[in-house]
């Protein structure tokens, strides 16, 4: 696939997801399992955790406010709250500490910002709470958790990594762009837990295609207007995280999954990591983790 492809609007749009659910398997009975889902009360991580109740599980659905956690979940039946905010080390670790063994965790909190904005760790907020928190989210419960699930972005095929912009991003500030090198990063995640970590749970990237979701409504309302006709539901695009979370799988290969298939991470010439990048954001993340 390329990006340039005209097939890319069919395959990320809705039309996409309806020619390629027609092979898709009914879901397993997920009862007695947890899986905990951030970013719970809105979008994708709604429609994901609507998803994995209705295949039996427990969800635990961690939203950094607990007004809009009540609005968007209250009287929901197995549903667990827990407040947090993937952006704050601080407030990761705490989650870290109170979360029990899970079956699958959903890395799907996110959002694009049009502004540079900086975490009380004095970290860029999108590189903080797409990469540096789930990561260190990730790392400490790597021994308590059977699978993680990133939700990345088709963003992400048109850009290369760049440690540097992640850590020090060029101003004037371009939100797209830090976006989609956080992005980028994202999907690197899975080679380098399984490289890194000893026992180091299944990790999986995925992308959600364009779905119509309050997150597109307000940072890419040109982009939503000009496709809305053919965005996915929330539910459409949250689906392969939710697959990947509790269905059997085949056995790890490198690739993001888009409607339950595996695809190429780097079809566009100059988008391939170099080793020494690879290797830079791991030591990087890991500056961060705490023992
Ligand atoms: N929609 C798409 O077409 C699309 C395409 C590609 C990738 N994605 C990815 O899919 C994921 C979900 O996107 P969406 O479109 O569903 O966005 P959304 O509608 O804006 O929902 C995002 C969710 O993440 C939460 N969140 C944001 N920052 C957080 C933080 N620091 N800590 C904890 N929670 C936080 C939000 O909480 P609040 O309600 O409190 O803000 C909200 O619950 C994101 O990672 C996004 O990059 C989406």
């Amino acid at each position: 696939m390329h990006w340039l492809d005209p097939l890319v609007p069919l395959s990320f749009g809705a039309a996409g997801y309806h020619v390629q659910a027609r092979r898709f398997a009914p879901l397993p009975n997920a009862t007695g399992r947890v899986v905990a889902v951030t970013g719970a009360n809105a979008g994708l991580g709604l429609a994901t955790t609507h998803a994995l109740v209705a295949a039996g599980a427990e969800v635990i659905a961690v939203c950094r406010s607990p007004e809009r956690a009540e609005a968007a979940l209250g009287g929901l039946d197995r549903v667990h709250v827990h407040i947090a905010d993937l952006a704050d080390l601080s407030s990761v670790r705490a989650l870290a500490a109170a979360l029990p063994r899970l079956d699958a965790l959903v890395h799907n909190a996110g959002a694009l910002l049009d502004t540079l904005q900086r975490t009380a760790d004095g970290l860029e907020t999108t590189t903080a709470c797409h990469l540096v928190g789930p990561h260190v989210l990730t790392r400490a419960i790597a021994e308590r958790v059977d699978r993680v699930v990133f939700v990345s972005s088709g963003g992400m095929y048109l850009s290369r990594l760049s440690l540097r912009q992640l850590q020090s991003p060029r101003e004037p500030f371009d939100g797209v762009t830090q976006y989609a090198i956080a992005k980028r990063a994202q999907v690197l995640l899975p080679g380098l837990y399984a490289e890194h970590v000893s026992n180091a749970p299944r990790v999986e990237v995925m992308h959600p295609g364009w779905a119509d979701t309050p997150g597109v409504v307000k940072s890419l309302p040109r982009f939503r207007r000009l496709t809305r006709r053919i965005l996915r539901t929330p539910a459409q695009g949250a689906d392969t995280a939710v697959w990947l979370s509790l269905a059997e799988l085949p056995p790890h290969a490198e690739g993001i999954w888009l409607d339950r298939r595996l695809q190429p991470v780097a079809p566009i010439p100059g988008t391939a990591t170099p080793p020494a990048s690879r290797a830079a954001l791991w030591a990087w993340l890991e500056s961060h983790v705490v023992d």
